[in-house]
């Protein structure tokens, strides 16, 4: 990110508005953090490393903007009750949650614990779940308000990661529920599913699968990694009045990747078989077999 921060939309659009950011120490977390005060909203930035968001708090103010921290594991309802009620109480509402904080691992589904495979689902799913409840209870129920998503690209299903591609598409369809509950209260929830992005957020991976993800730009259309600030800006339009007749959606931003080709090889059968035995010749035109 260059030393200023420089969003796309109106100066000011977002004057008085206080926004929950979960997640945003770092990576797309940070930059949509950066995007949201750029246009004047007051970003409490939430996640359990209070060092990592203590940095993006004062980079926030260097540039001009208004910025607090709160630590919060999300995978704690106290912590995510509290994070609400706390900000309500210090800033006087909550306009914006963008429910950013999430995280996995990569591996075959066989080689998932049900340890690992619950602690994913607990993170991003039930998380958010929780996440969305403390914001309706704390302010949205009464006030209304607009929360963001950041879900995964699991359109086509994550072979090598079945957990978070499970609990994001669960994200996705917690969207349209909460949605239709709650649109009576003026409450419009919506996601974004981002396709590979050239973010810090990659470093977590080991260094061969971070060298794979890069090598992945040749199966997007674009041919390009996706920018961290290609993701703030979607959320950004979500968030405004700009997309006030948008709800439940989930928009997929992968520059076309999910269209084209999938991310994880599919490997050659090993069974001897691969009809397992119920294949009659006839069935196949000849040369087809
Ligand atoms: N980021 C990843 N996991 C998290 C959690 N449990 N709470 C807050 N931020 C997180």
């Amino acid at each position: 990110m260059s030393e200023h921060y420089h969003s796309i939309f109106r100066p000011g659009l977002y004057r008085g508005k206080v926004a929950v950011v979960s997640g945003g120490g770092s990576g797309i977390g940070r930059c949509i953090a950066h995007e949201l005060a750029h246009l004047g909203a007051h970003v409490v930035l939430a996640s359990r490393t209070e060092s990592k968001l203590e940095s993006v708090r004062s980079e926030i103010e260097m540039d001009g903007g208004s910025a607090s921290i709160h630590a919060c594991n999300i995978r704690k309802e106290e912590d995510v009750r509290a994070l609400m009620s706390d900000t309500v109480q210090e800033f006087g509402g909550l306009h914006f949650l963008v429910n950013n904080a999430g995280g996995q691992f990569m591996s075959p589904p066989e080689a998932i614990s049900l340890k690992g495979w619950n602690a994913v689902i607990e993170t991003n799913l039930t998380g958010t779940f929780s996440m969305c409840k403390a914001a309706h209870d704390a302010w949205m129920g009464k006030n209304g308000g607009s929360i963001v998503n950041i879900v995964a690209n699991f359109r086509n299903g994550m072979p090598l990661m079945a957990h978070t591609s499970a609990a994001r598409a669960g994200v996705a369809n917690l969207t349209k529920s909460l949605s239709l509950s709650w649109a009576h209260k003026g409450i419009r929830i919506n996601s974004v599913a981002p396709g590979i992005i050239a973010s810090s957020g990659l470093n977590n991976y080991p260094p061969h699968i971070i060298a794979m993800l890069k090598e992945m730009k040749t199966n997007i259309p674009a041919k390009r990694l996706g920018t961290e600030s290609e993701v703030s800006s979607v959320v950004s339009y979500l968030l405004s009045p700009a997309a006030a007749f948008v709800c439940g959606e989930t928009i997929r931003m992968d520059g076309g990747e999910a269209l084209y080709r999938q991310m994880a090889p599919v490997y050659d059968h090993s069974l001897s078989d691969p009809y397992n035995g119920f294949h009659r010749k006839a069935d196949l035109p000849e040369g087809m077999e």
